[in-house]
């Protein structure tokens, strides 16, 4: 974790789950953060509870709103004078089927998940620019890989941040910015419980699948690694959701027998 030292990290929704826990993790590792999610008392209760030498400067955003990152990112500017990596983590996901979702809610998880990420990603890649490079970590899913039960348009928002970043790694590359791209299966954490239903109303459910998934600590000290090391894409699942993705590059037929067989909300059945 030596890769974060002094780096001025920022993290979006950083006041649950993974991003929670990454702000958790990289404060021993000596980065200093910057917090971002709509709940800010629950990121002021965060910075509280951290050890007082930590550095971690609180900006509530929300990410349906991207008017307002031109100045978040100046605030945050300000504050330390460069932006090192940005985490883009805050997401909201969906249980419901295609069928009986308003495009009124494929059109939200798309700004959220979508819109909300490339615009906060346009507002610092110039403050990345300007000191010589920086990093995009961007968290996805295994449905940013293939598409799943009960989550078109998670499933579209997330395929649609590869094709995104894929672009401006090749893009920019060569000036020194760094993109790394996480797709974890089901981890333990209260997306399910958030996830919106067909007319976006919060699921309140907790699936099976993500009360068995990995635990929070490991899935965040993966993506961490993994960001540490530059690798482009990390994989964070069990074998059967790795296998999701190698069936669906190379065997597709054999991936969608497979996955007409799963219950969306249950656990991976081979
Ligand atoms: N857990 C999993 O199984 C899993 C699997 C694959 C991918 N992921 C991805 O991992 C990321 C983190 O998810 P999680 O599991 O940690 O879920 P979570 O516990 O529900 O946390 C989601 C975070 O996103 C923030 N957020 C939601 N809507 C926002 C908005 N409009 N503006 C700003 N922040 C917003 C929330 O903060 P506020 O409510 O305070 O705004 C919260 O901090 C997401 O991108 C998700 O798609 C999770």
């Amino acid at each position: 974790m030596q890769y974060f030292k002094n780096k001025v990290v920022w993290i979006t929704g950083a006041s649950s789950g993974l991003g929670r826990e990454a702000a958790k993790q990289l404060i021993p590792a000596g980065a200093r953060l910057i917090l971002s999610a709509r709940r800010s008392a629950v990121l002021e209760e965060i910075k509280a509870e951290a050890p007082a030498d930590a550095e971690i400067f609180i900006l509530p955003l929300d990410l349906a709103q991207s008017e307002n990152f031109a100045e978040a990112a100046a605030r945050a500017e300000e504050h330390y004078g460069k932006i090192d990596v940005l985490i883009n983590n805050a997401g909201i996901s969906q249980r419901s089927y295609a069928s009986e979702t308003s495009l009124e809610v494929d059109r939200r998880i798309m700004e959220v998940n979508y819109f909300g990420t490339v615009a906060l990603t346009k507002a610092v890649l110039p403050i990345m620019l300007k000191n010589g490079g920086g990093h995009f970590v961007t968290v996805t899913s295994l449905v940013g890989k293939f598409g799943f039960g009960v989550r078109s348009a998670y499933a579209a928002s997330k395929h649609a941040l590869h094709g995104f970043f894929e672009s401006l790694h090749i893009e920019l590359h060569a000036r020194g910015i760094k993109v790394t791209l996480v797709c974890p299966g089901p981890v333990q954490t209260p997306i399910s419980l958030h996830a919106l239903d067909g007319s976006g109303n919060p699921s309140g459910q907790m699936d099976e699948m993500q009360a068995k998934g990995m635990a929070v600590e490991r899935a965040v000290s993966v993506m961490l690694r993994a960001a540490a090391e530059n690798r482009r894409e990390v994989i964070i699942g069990n074998f059967k959701e790795k296998l999701g993705v190698v069936l669906k590059a190379w065997v597709p037929s054999l991936f969608f027998k497979l996955a007409l067989k799963q219950n969306p909300r249950g656990q991976v059945k081979l």
